[in-house]
C-alpha cells in the first residue's frame, strides 16, 4: 500500500479523530482532517460556518477541501461525517486510497458526544433521535467504503490494529 492514503469516514463520534491520530503515529504517516482544513480556510468554527453561511456553503467548502486532500499522498485523512453525501467526494477519496468506514451504534455515538456542543446537526432537543435518523439515512453512503470496522466496545488501538491488518493486505 505504498503511497496509498487511508481515509476514515463515519458518523460523528465514530472515533475518526482519535483513530486517525493512532494510525498516523503507528504508520509514520501524516494526519489531515477535512474539518480542521475548513476551519483554517474560513477562520471560523464549524458552528459559526453553519450559523452564518448555512449547510450548503459548508458542503461546498468541504468538497473543495476533499479535492485538495485527495491529491496528497501517504496521509491519513480524517473526514467529517457528511463527506460521503456527495458522490464527487467519495469518488475522489476512493481514488486516493483505501476508504474505511468506522461504524458505531446510535447509543454509543450518543454516549461519546453528549458533552460536545460543536456539532450543529445534533444541537436539538432529542439528539439520540437525530443520530438514529441521520445514521439510517446515511447508511447507504457509508456502505460505499472499501472496509468497515465496528467500533462499539473496542479501544482505539484495537480499531487501528484491524485497519492496519486490512490495509497491509490490500
Ligand atoms: C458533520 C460532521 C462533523 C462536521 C459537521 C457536519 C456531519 O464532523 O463536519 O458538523 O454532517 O456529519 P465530525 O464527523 O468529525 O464530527
Amino acid at each position: 500500500m505504498e503511497n496509498k492514503n487511508i481515509v476514515l469516514v463515519g458518523f460523528m463520534g465514530a472515533g475518526k479523530s482519535v483513530t486517525s491520530q493512532a494510525l498516523a503515529q503507528r504508520l509514520g504517516m501524516m494526519r489531515v482532517s477535512t474539518d480542521e482544513c475548513i476551519v483554517e480556510r474560513e477562520s471560523r468554527s464549524i458552528n459559526e460556518i453553519f450559523e452564518m453561511k448555512g449547510e450548503p456553503y459548508f458542503r461546498q467548502v468541504e468538497s473543495q477541501v476533499v479535492r485538495a486532500l485527495s491529491e496528497r499522498v501517504n496521509v491519513v485523512i480524517d473526514c467529517g461525517g457528511g463527506v460521503v453525501l456527495r458522490k464527487e467526494n467519495i469518488e475522489a477519496l476512493k481514488k486516493s486510497g483505501v476508504v474505511v468506514y468506522l461504524e458505531a451504534s446510535p447509543e454509543v455515538i450518543y454516549d461519546r458526544i453528549k458533552q460536545d456542543s460543536h456539532r450543529p446537526l445534533l444541537n436539538n432537543d432529542d439528539p439520540l433521535k437525530a443520530i438514529s435518523d441521520l445514521l439510517s439515512q446515511r447508511m447507504v453512503y457509508y456502505g460505499q467504503a472499501d472496509y468497515k470496522v465496528m467500533t462499539d466496545g473496542k479501544t482505539v488501538d484495537q480499531v487501528a490494529d484491524e485497519i492496519i491488518t486490512f490495509v497491509t493486505h490490500c
